[in-house]
């Protein structure tokens, strides 16, 4: 899609449909929509009020313009209620209005659209930004292996600024939304391709395609050099599968001094099918999606470059199958893992944590980050306690959990912090290891998940963001098709460089 900011007002755009935002709850309409409707001769307004056209978020309105105005086709979205207080600067309701519009101008059979979106609240930058990510993320569509394709795209996307005085930082918004919602196409797409294109040689390839585009230095750990340095759980887990495990570490400096050092590591499970603690043919339908943290590390490090924040950056995935066969890991098998702790494999399903366990004694010992943050789709357990509209937050540290939960609001990505409750971790004690990799106590298996990783952080700030049920979506969401979602990749874009991407 072709994107470009112009310093035209609403009444002087040409394009096939002329999108407008309208806050709900009677707000005034923006003077340029005064002055639109002026130009229509009162069209838009009538319009309106035979639709009964409330601002209500989502809802939608489109009229032919009869050659009053250069733009073919109005159609006006709802933003919902001018939001109040702490929450006034939400670029979520334009983000999703925006989707929502764009899509039903691309269905309409427009291929250039023009968007206008009242000034309120939001200021130049941040609002287009939300226009283009809204307008790229919500049509974003997964369709190389079918045949029949919708032909339906649309070419040229134009975000109106009628005010010159946001042009410049409007242009800047633009750009970031392209590079963000691009990041999240990226990760989306290798989620949604399965499991025997992706696998973790194929995942090392692509993050080499990634480090040449950028400029980023990679580096890629075989099997036999990750034993030797004593990554015993990851190549447990990896010991079942024909498919040779890849541990990936990329790395992004930036120009001048970085101000600190992060580490941002992504589950990177290409398949689980559980191990030899196989998961019914429910529970292994969707396993694709295990790498859904690798994915997001991959396209955040596509945009880095791009972002140029005064960061120094290493992504980590340790990417493997885990797959059951007669070389695969068994239960009660004992492992150990790069920091000396031993564990006992109480369940070879959960391979998450092992995998993520020596990626995090990795970047302790070889990185030394002031913090780190991991992705992972970890825990049927999240799903059970946040359902599919939140990821799980844990954290080490108060301070990353808060500003994590800051940057993912920015994002419009919806998280809520669960407690890493000390007394759980009383149910990972084993008579024979330092630490089973499963709990002999009830409940709160999203927690005892993190409670696990965290034996592995030596005291590093420390995140963990559980996406199990977030990463992959059954039903149409507000800002992008079934499938995969690309969680994850927006929030910690902005966190890395503080909102202001
Ligand atoms: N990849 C799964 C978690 C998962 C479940 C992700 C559903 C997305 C949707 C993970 O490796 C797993 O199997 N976890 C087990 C852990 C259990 C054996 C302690 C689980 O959640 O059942
Ligand atoms: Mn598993
Ligand atoms: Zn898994």
């Amino acid at each position: 899609m072709e994107l470009a900011l112009e310093t035209r007002s609403p009444s002087e755009a040409r394009a096939d449909v002329l999108v407008l935002g309208q806050y709900g709850e009677r707000a005034r309409p923006a003077p340029e929509v005064a002055a639109l409707d002026r130009a229509l001769g009162g069209l838009l307004s009538r319009v309106l009020k035979t639709e009964k056209f409330e601002g209500k978020a989502g809802q939608i309105s489109y009229f032919h313009t009869a050659g009053a105005i250069l733009a073919e086709r109005v159609l006006v979205v709802g933003l919902g209620p001018v939001k109040r207080g702490a929450r006034s600067r939400d670029a979520e309701p334009i983000r999703r209005a925006t989707a929502a519009a764009v899509r039903r101008a691309r269905d309409l059979g427009a291929a250039t659209i023009a968007v206008f979106m009242p000034a309120a609240a939001l200021p130049a930058r941040e609002r287009a930004q939300a226009v283009v990510e809204g307008a790229l993320l919500g049509t974003y569509r997964f369709d190389k292996y079918l045949k029949e394709k919708n032909g339906k795209v649309v070419r040229a996307l134009t975000v109106l600024e009628p005010d010159r005085r946001g042009a410049a930082a409007g242009r800047a918004g633009v750009r970031i939304g392209r590079i963000a919602a691009e990041a999240t196409a990226l990760a989306r797409d290798l989620v949604n391709e399965p499991a025997n294109v992706v696998t973790p040689t194929f995942l090392a390839r692509r993050a080499a395609e990634i480090a040449k585009e950028g400029g980023l230095t990679l580096r890629v750990l075989e099997r036999a050099e990750c034993a030797k340095m004593g990554m015993g759980a990851y190549v447990g887990v990896a010991q079942g599968s024909e498919e040779p495990p890849k541990f990936i570490h990329l790395t992004y400096t930036p120009r001048g001094r970085a101000r600190r050092r992060m580490v941002v590591i992504g589950k990177g499970i290409t398949f689980d099918s559980g191990g030899l603690d196989l998961k019914t043919a429910d529970g292994m339908l969707r396993m694709k999606h295990d790498m859904s943290g690798a994915a997001a590390v991959l396209g955040i490090f596509q945009a880095l470059p791009r972002l140029k924040p005064p960061v120094e950056v290493h992504g980590l995935i340790a990417a493997t199958e885990n797959m059951p066969s007669g070389t695969a890991q068994r239960p009660g098998d004992i492992v150990r893992a790069m920091n000396g702790l031993t564990i006992e494999i109480g369940n070879t399903d959960a391979e998450g944590r092992l995998t993520l366990a020596d990626a995090l004694v990795y970047a302790v010992k070889h990185i030394k980050p002031d913090e780190m943050i991991d992705m992972a789709t970890l825990t049927g357990a999240v799903v059970i306690a946040l359902g599919q509209g939140l990821s799980g937050v844990m954290a080490s540290d108060d301070g990353l959990a808060a500003r994590v939960l800051a940057a993912a609001d920015g994002a419009g990505e919806r998280m809520w912090r669960l407690p890493l409750h000390d007394e759980y971790k009383d149910g990972l004690k084993s008579d024979v290891a330092d630490l089973n990799n499963i709990s002999s106590q009830r409940g709160a298996g999203a927690i005892v998940a993190g409670l696990f990783m965290r034996e592995f952080t030596a005291g590093v700030p420390w995140a963990h963001l559980d996406i199990a049920g977030t990463a992959y979506t059954e039903r149409e969401l507000p800002l992008g098709p079934k499938g995969a979602t690309g969680v994850g990749v927006r929030t910690v874009l902005t966190y890395l460089t503080n909102g202001r991407r």
